[in-house]
């Protein structure tokens, strides 16, 4: 006799849409780890988002104790009001203002963490459940850590408030002082479960969360950023185990353990102790440096002067930083790249795991531009090939390039390791003064004898040498073939 299947549930239908948007975040994960993959990763995402979402609000229509009309109504009050404001603010948003989105979205998931636990507590009869009760705990604790985390964050990333490191007396005593009171008021809660200790821990976690994004220093944000990054996937994990949503559990902690991965990777790339950043209270011991140290002097150079140097090389490395974002040159730099190209010469990117504001900044920005992803190298690829190289075209790009990271100890981007450009034969830096990076620290390689200032707005600059090259008497040396 055979077996009779009977027909699925609506309820293992929304657990079998959820295992697929799961699967689809891996993959949409797994997409984005390369840049050629990466459209096809973005799109997985958006699959899985959207039936991620459309069985969600299933399952709550499902499992609604009131009318099922006025659940649905609010609901899709939520999400319309929710897609108005993400699609203006998206819209709006400059790419170079990404990095502070991200913090402030980080921010909304710490708080909606806090308010689920909340609710959680107060609604849910399990109130002798002691493994609830440490989930409500922790998600809380872990959401308001990364609620005022995050607000920092944004605040230092959009240069609201200063990007130096805070550094109070016994700072690292004083986060200790914290998880021990977090700690004891966990002890009090699960013996005498009580509104309280809630709040009080939450108060505590909330100032925790502040100083430690507000102690670290201007250079080591990418971690911070990553790490909160993380944080906030926890605080995702900790509301689905509080809701019993696999889902919210799977995704939270999907992007908790990649986010964790990419602190590391971020840490190795800064030369950070990884321990450390978890543990918060790392980066500067002192503040940046003034940067009103005298170095001497410098010495500038001019478009026609640059063009001629190009056409007589042979290999050309362009360092991108932030500046090419600010001045959105990515366009100029990929036609720049293509010309030179065309003559034979031998032109590559050198990309430092931090330049710009966001992992993966300058890779987004040269595949718009349709930079060959053949000829973007990474620090580690291109740092050997630098003493052979004829030019290095330092294009808003500061700290990333800056020998006092190794020639300083005192420096508070000490130990970070950096392009050595200035081992190349000769340096061109496009920049609009001699102000500092995000480090705010004075950079020695703008008086090396080796190094040219190129003064002004990178487009404007790069578009200048354009025409330089196309019309003046520029006659290129073909050394290949
Ligand atoms: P920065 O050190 O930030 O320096 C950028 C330089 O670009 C500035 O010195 C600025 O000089 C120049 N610039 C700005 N606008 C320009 C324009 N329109 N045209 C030409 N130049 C312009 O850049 P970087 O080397 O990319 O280093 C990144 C820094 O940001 C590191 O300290 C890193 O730790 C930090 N950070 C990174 C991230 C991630 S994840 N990548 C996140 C947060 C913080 P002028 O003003 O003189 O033009």
């Amino acid at each position: 006799m055979g077996i009779e299947l009977g027909a699925p549930s609506w309820h293992s239908l929304v657990q079998a849409a959820y295992l697929i948007a799961g699967v689809l975040f891996i993959l949409s994960l797994a997409g984005l780890a390369n840049q050629r993959t990466a459209m096809a990763g973005n799109v997985a995402g958006k699959i899985g988002m959207v039936l991620a979402l459309a069985a969600t609000v299933g399952l709550s229509l499902l499992e609604s104790e009131r009318n099922t009309a006025a659940t649905a109504g609010l609901i899709a009050a939520a999400l319309v009001i929710g897609a108005l404001i993400g699609t203006r603010l998206a819209r709006r948003v400059e790419m170079t203002q990404m990095p502070e989105m991200i913090a402030i979205l980080h921010s909304f998931v710490g708080l909606a963490a806090v308010l689920v636990g909340v609710n959680s507590y107060l609604t849910e009869e399990t109130s002798s459940d002691t493994v609830h009760l440490v989930e409500v705990y922790l998600g809380m604790f872990i959401g308001a850590v990364t609620f005022t985390g995050s607000i920092i964050a944004y605040l230092k990333l959009s240069a609201k408030i200063r990007s130096a490191a805070l550094v109070l007396p016994g700072r690292n005593q004083l986060n200790v002082a914290a998880l021990v009171v977090c700690a004891a008021l966990l002890g009090w809660f699960l013996v005498d479960p009580n509104l309280l200790a809630l709040a009080l821990m939450t108060a505590v976690a909330l100032v925790l969360g502040l100083h430690l994004v507000a102690a670290i220093g201007g250079g080591d944000m990418p971690v911070v950023v990553s790490m909160l990054n993380s944080y906030s996937g926890w605080a995702a994990a900790a509301a689905g185990f509080m809701l019993s949503n696999n889902l919210l559990i799977i995704t939270g902690a999907l992007v908790g353990s990649s986010g964790a991965i990419l602190s590391y990777i971020m840490c190795k790339a800064m030369n950070r102790s990884f321990v450390s950043v978890i543990l918060g209270g790392f980066g500067t011991e002192k503040p940046p440096a003034a940067g009103d140290v005298n170095l001497g002097e410098v010495r500038e150079t001019t478009v026609a002067s640059l063009a001629e140097l190009l056409a007589e090389s042979d290999s050309i490395v362009i360092a991108p930083g932030y500046g090419m974002a600010v001045a959105k040159a990515q366009n100029q730099v990929a036609e720049l790249t293509a010309k030179l190209r065309a003559h034979g010469k031998n032109v590559r990117f050198a990309v430092h795991p931090v330049a710009g504001r966001l992992p993966g900044h300058m890779n987004v920005l040269l595949a718009e531009a349709r930079v060959p992803y053949d000829i973007v190298l990474e620090m580690d690829e291109i740092q050997d090939d630098l003493p052979d190289t004829d030019v290095v075209l330092v294009i808003g790009a500061n700290d990333t390039v800056n020998p006092a990271a190794e020639d300083d100890p005192g420096s508070p981007i000490a130990g970070m390791p950096v392009l050595q450009v200035w081992k190349a034969r000769n340096v061109i830096v496009f920049k609009r003064s001699m102000a500092t990076g995000y480090a705010g620290v004075q950079n020695p390689l703008f008086y090396k004898s080796n190094t040219a200032m190129l003064f002004g707005d990178a487009k404007e600059q790069l578009e200048k040498l354009a025409t330089a090259l196309e019309t003046t008497n520029v006659e290129f040396t073909h050394r290949r073939g």
